[in-house]
């Protein structure tokens, strides 16, 4: 049977529109995705929107429109954003649609049958801008204002449904202790678990009220046991990435053939919302006895031109900034940019500047100037036929050896989410390449007749080179390797992964076709 991979993104409020921070955990997840497929694996992608909540209710009054007119136009930006940079998502949840809705209703009901939820009341701060309540001493120490957005936290009083969080918390830190790539990166799996183990001993780990009084929210999932509440929207929206496969017990479009996707491989999240991830999500899925993910990835945060994104400034990385960048450079650009400027987990800074260094120094001077030397030469000296690749070429031996790192180290480096390495192995490949040719300077050796099998071998080696570097890179610039490949013409082979990773793979004989540059230079 078919290894299966499932990979999801958060899903996005829709109480504002789509900017670079969304477009980034949704081009990594894409790349997993494409990756993962192109490897044989039977992959799910899921991404979609979390339309409950007080959030989108206040985004809603400001606009003069109701919460569900809200979402409906919102996520069309979403869905537009998500087609501009060729997202492969193979299923998109709305938490407002009725499947959804359901499915928590089920979760929560589990949770209730099984006694992990009771009565209890509530009276303290909360956060409105992150939907959360926060205990005393964290409110004191940020001056009663949310650590987040600033803003001035709220005093709530009602009764509520509460889940037994504390009950599991120990449990937890035996997993994640047990686990450790369960939380990645390293740095943020320490933080989580110093957090925890410090709430435990300091008697500040409540348990997590996970409904809102409805007179005054009425905006969200009815509690399945108690219609003057609903389900609190971090609750609603975290058990999308189980709910969306399909409940079978109680019916659903997918007839349970998506079961087989759980538990997901991983969950890809930015580090504001970690706490939800890896302390909420896991506790309430051993109480129901559900597998846990295999792993929760935390990113880094984007800052554009050295400040920190927000509002008030105005300076978001907007949808429309984003498609400002892909009509001058590519969308293919853009999705590499976001994975090479920054390693996945740290944080990066998007600047106009480092964006065309990137392009110019990589894409145009580095892979499409040894597509396009490779091409010239063997339509000049070949015909436009690869050459045979006759002699053994002792200068070849970087080019190899860079091309089988690639092959051996790319699995791993994909499920650990490091695509800076994966891109520096690519790199790497690219380079020795080009060495190789300067190296071996076959222009020279093609005055000479007697050098022919020499120069063929050199130009295999180069065509080669560039056709595994263009299906490693394919995930990331599905676009641009799709034309190389084709201008190789290598765009009809088939195979897994593994074939077409592997050295040797393009025929002699197969013509070449001479195309346009495929990063023209940036002045
Ligand atoms: N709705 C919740 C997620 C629920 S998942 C069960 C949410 N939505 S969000 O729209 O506010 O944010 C979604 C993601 O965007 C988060 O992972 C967040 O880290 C990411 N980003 C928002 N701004 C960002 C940057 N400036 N840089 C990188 N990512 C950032 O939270």
């Amino acid at each position: 049977m078919t290894e299966t991979y499932y990979v999801t993104t958060p899903i996005y409020y829709v109480n504002d529109v789509p900017h670079i921070g969304h477009s980034y955990t949704t081009v990594a997840a894409d790349v997993l995705a494409r990756y993962f497929r192109a490897a044989q694996r039977d992959v799910h992608f899921l991404t979609g929107t979390d339309e409950h909540g007080i959030k989108i209710v206040k985004a809603a009054e400001k606009k003069n429109t109701t919460p569900q007119q809200l979402a409906d136009e919102v996520v069309v930006g979403f869905r537009d954003l998500w087609d501009m940079l060729n997202i492969s998502n193979d299923n998109f949840i709305r938490t407002t649609e009725p499947r959804h809705k359901k499915r928590v209703q089920k979760l929560v009901q589990d949770l209730v049958d099984r006694d992990e939820v009771y009565l209890g009341s509530y009276e303290g701060w909360y956060d409105e801008g992150q939907e959360e309540y926060v205990t005393e001493s964290a409110a004191r120490d940020n001056d009663y204002k949310s650590e987040i957005n600033g803003k001035p936290l709220v005093r709530y009083s009602e009764q509520n449904w509460f889940f037994r969080l504390g009950k599991w918390a120990p449990k937890l830190i035996e997993y994640i202790e047990a686990n450790p790539k369960f939380i990645q990166p390293t740095p943020r799996r320490n933080e989580v678990l110093s957090k925890l183990k410090m709430s435990i001993d300091a008697g500040e780990l409540p348990d997590l009220c996970i409904s809102r009084n409805k007179e005054k929210l009425p905006w969200g999932v009815e509690m399945p046991n108690d219609p003057s509440h609903v389900v609190y929207v971090w609750v609603d929206a975290l058990s999308n990435y189980y709910n969306a496969l399909g409940i079978p017990e109680i019916g659903d479009e997918f007839d349970g053939k998506f079961a087989k996707y759980w538990p997901a491989d991983v969950h890809l999240i930015g580090k504001d919302i970690l706490w939800f991830h890896a302390v909420y999500w896991p506790c309430i899925l051993m109480a129901l006895d559900i597998p846990m993910p295999k792993k929760i990835f935390a990113h880094g945060w984007w800052t554009s031109e050295g400040k920190k994104m927000s509002k008030s400034m105005g300076n978001f990385i907007s949808r429309e900034e984003i498609a400002g960048f892909c009509d001058e450079y590519s969308r293919d650009m853009y999705r590499y940019y976001l994975l090479r400027a920054v390693s996945f987990g740290t944080d990066g800074d998007f600047s106009a500047d480092m964006f065309k260094q990137i392009y110019n120094s990589e894409l145009a001077n580095g892979i499409g100037n040894l597509l396009s030397r490779t091409i010239k030469m063997i339509d000049k000296y070949f015909g436009g036929e690869i050459p045979e690749p006759v002699e053994t070429l002792e200068e070849a031996a970087l080019v190899h050896a860079a091309a089988k790192a690639i092959y051996e180290q790319s699995d791993e480096m994909m499920q650990n989410c490091a695509f800076h390495h994966y891109i520096d192995k690519i790199i790497s490949l690219v380079s020795a390449t080009n060495a190789f040719i300067d190296d071996t300077a076959p222009f020279k050796l093609a005055k000479d007749e007697s050098q022919r099998s020499r120069l063929g071998s050199i130009l295999y080696t180069c065509a080669e080179a560039v056709r595994i570097i263009m299906v490693y890179l394919a995930p990331i610039m599905p676009d641009k390797t799709a034309s190389a490949l084709q201008s190789l013409g290598c765009e009809q082979t088939q195979g897994t992964l593994a074939e077409l990773g592997k050295w040797g793979g393009i025929k002699p004989g197969t013509k070449i076709v001479q195309t346009d540059p495929l990063f023209p230079r940036k002045q």
